[in-house]
């Protein structure tokens, strides 16, 4: 046990607040975490391990969530190797206990903490990034969304709908992160180069973009696919995720590289009756994302995709294809892992290719998929 303030032989949350914060405010009991934002501070006459805590917002929350909100700090810092060392309540310096923080892996609301060549926690992948998500208001791109802002990034949440896209700021301020909403249908060229001006307005250049916006369109066989519903999908799905990478390469090339990933689907890679322009724009999507990934290889800038099975999002549904159970169970029994995946799962694969993990990776469609195209 490298430190246990109160000696009670548990190295608890409490401990780790008092360890590591350097902005302690002897007065009121209190620390403000400048990483992640969250006040935590004790009652008076409180019982010594009842720390309290609200984020900046004003927000009071249950201390029950105490812990969480402690070690996102933790790891932000033992990641941070410019903070400062920490003092404890009596305002003696304290030693940083990084072997008992790294001992056990550090979640919070789904986020894994990567590890670096000497073990050491990087709970911020993408701490000093800006990332960039299209479609960002619902299902994978908000999650994606959430996910850069969680593990450090400042993000351009982008949607068509401004109501879902604010939400989903709304979502990563809650949480500490910094995020802004730029509209965009990324169907039209014009709105699409004004998100990437905003965004480099506002937070200096682009690191990662993750083109996520689609729709699925109509279902019928192709004998009898109507013409405008073709021609929307296609707009959408793939003259959309070109007009986002043109301007995203150039802002990319810009501050000196960065990383795109595409979200296509197995149904890039596979054909499925009665959705011929879905399936179209996707082995699209997956063409545009291997090109890219040649021309830009030796300038910096990795091009990848993820290729989803069937997740459960708000477009599924609108289908019918979750919320009717026979439907739903069909669906199911096409994945070998029997069952249907989750937004925070493609959420990990789009944070991995994009970050600097998978840096020896370019022109890779990724299935995520639960095994449906090793049928
Ligand atoms: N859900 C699945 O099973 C699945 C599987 C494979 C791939 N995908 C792909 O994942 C992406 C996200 O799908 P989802 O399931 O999260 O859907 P969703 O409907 O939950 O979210 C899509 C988001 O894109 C936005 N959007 C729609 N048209 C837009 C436009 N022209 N410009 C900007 N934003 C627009 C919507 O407002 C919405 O917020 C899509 O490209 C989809 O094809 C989904």
């Amino acid at each position: 046990m490298p430190d246990d303030p109160n000696r009670d032989g548990v190295l608890d949350a409490c401990d780790l607040v008092r360890m590591f914060s350097n902005t302690v405010d002897e007065d009121r009991n209190g620390c403000v975490d400048p990483i992640s934002g969250w006040d935590f501070f004790q009652d008076d006459n409180a019982p010594y391990d009842d720390v309290r805590y609200r984020h900046s917002t004003g927000e009071a929350k249950d201390s029950n969530d105490c812990a969480q909100a402690v070690v996102y700090a933790v790891a932000a810092r033992c990641a941070d190797t410019t903070a400062s060392p920490s003092r404890s309540r009596s305002g003696a310096r304290a030693p940083r206990p990084r072997t008992a923080v790294m001992a056990r892996e550090v979640h919070l609301g789904g986020a894994r903490t990567a590890r670096n060549a000497d073990g050491a926690i990087m709970a911020s992948r993408f701490k000093n990034k800006v990332a960039l998500v299209t479609g960002a208001g619902s299902g994978i791109g908000q999650a994606a969304a959430v996910a850069f802002a969680r593990e450090g990034a400042r993000v351009a949440v982008s949607d068509i709908s401004e109501e879902h896209g604010r939400a989903t700021v709304r979502i990563i301020e809650a949480a500490g992160g910094a995020a802004i909403f730029v509209a965009c249908d990324v169907a039209l060229p014009a709105q699409v180069e004004a998100l990437v001006a905003a965004t480099e307005k506002a937070y200096g250049h682009l690191d990662c973009a993750f083109n996520n916006a689609g729709i699925g369109g109509a279902q019928a066989p192709t004998g009898e696919y109507p013409d405008a519903a073709w021609s929307s999908v296609l707009a959408v799905n793939l003259t959309g995720v070109f007009h986002c990478m043109k301007r995203e390469l150039a802002a990319m090339l810009r501050s000196g590289g960065g990383a795109i990933v595409n979200n296509a689907s197995i149904l890039g890679t596979v054909g499925f009756a009665n959705s011929p322009a879905y399936v179209a724009s996707k082995h699209g999507v997956i063409g545009l994302t291997r090109t890219a990934a040649l021309e830009y290889a030796t300038r910096g800038v990795r091009v990848n995709a993820v290729c989803p099975g069937f997740i459960d999002t708000p477009m599924l549904a609108g289908a019918g294809l979750t919320t009717n159970p026979a439907a739903r169970a069909a669906l199911e029994a096409m994945h070998p892992v029997g069952r249907l995946g989750t937004c925070d799962e493609v959420a990990a694969a789009v944070l991995f290719l994009a970050s600097d993990e998978a840096s020896f990776i370019t022109g890779h469609p990724m299935l995520v998929d639960g095994g449906y195209v090793a049928r």
